[in-house]
């Protein structure tokens, strides 16, 4: 029997990655958090790529390609990723990287570097990808969509105590600031803005548990 292609799209904090992480072992498919890689290239942009005035370069990020290799590795059923062979997958959650990511994410030549590597890794079937693109232009024929929102008072709190959880001190002011203006760049930018994909089933999960959220999804899927 063929293994489903699944796309899962929506705002920061929605859940997406945690509740794909567990459909993913349910149903025997690989799990891809795009938002990982995002922030692998912006991590290594803060490290390589930085102007006299603290600014990250562009210029350097996009001749500094060919020395970003992003591989994610199965540690115990946690996909830990690498950024040329260090594990990066605690630094890439810091308040740095979470302020830049946006503004790396929405340039073209950073979207053509990562998109190859997600399309390909389609091709078999028996994925799950998560992400802001994922039904709109990464993989627009996947077997089901689903776009996930929620309250930005509730996707707060999940995510001020994701931070805590992985021991990042936070503000929750801050915190929900940088959410607003991630979802705003997001959706505004010209490439492959975070937009819901016509054919995608919505769920709203402010007031549902992850349980609930994925046991939605999974009342969707059949094994096709
Ligand atoms: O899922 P996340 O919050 O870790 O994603 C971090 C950022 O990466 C998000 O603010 C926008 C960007 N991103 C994107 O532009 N396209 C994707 N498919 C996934 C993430």
């Amino acid at each position: 029997m063929k293994k489903p292609v699944i796309a899962i799209d929506g705002f920061s904090s929605t859940g997406k990655s945690s509740i794909s992480k567990v459909i993913a072992e349910k149903l025997g498919l690989i799990h891809l958090d795009t938002g990982a890689l995002y922030r692998g290239v912006t991590w290594f942009a803060l490290q390589n790529c930085i102007n006299e005035d603290g600014s990250i370069s562009l210029e350097q990020l996009f001749s500094s390609f060919d020395q970003i290799e992003l591989e994610f590795k199965n540690d115990n059923g946690e996909l830990v990723l690498f950024l040329n062979h260090i594990d990066i997958s605690k630094a890439i959650r810091s308040n740095e990287v979470s302020d830049n990511v946006s503004f790396v994410a929405k340039q073209k030549e950073v979207r053509d570097f990562l998109l190859h590597s997600q399309r390909s890794l389609a091709e078999k079937g028996g994925i799950i990808m998560d992400g802001r693109d994922i039904g709109t232009v990464v993989l627009p024929n996947a077997d089901y969509k689903f776009f996930l929102t929620a309250s930005i008072d509730e996707r707060t709190k999940r995510r001020y105590n994701e931070l805590l959880t992985l021991g990042i001190e936070a503000d929750e002011q801050q915190v929900k600031e940088n959410l607003i203006i991630r979802d705003k760049i997001d959706s505004e930018r010209e490439i492959a803005p975070l937009k819901q994909a016509e054919d995608a089933i919505v769920i709203d999960n402010t007031n549902l548990t992850k349980k609930e959220t994925i046991e939605s999804i999974l009342s969707h899927v059949k094994k096709i």
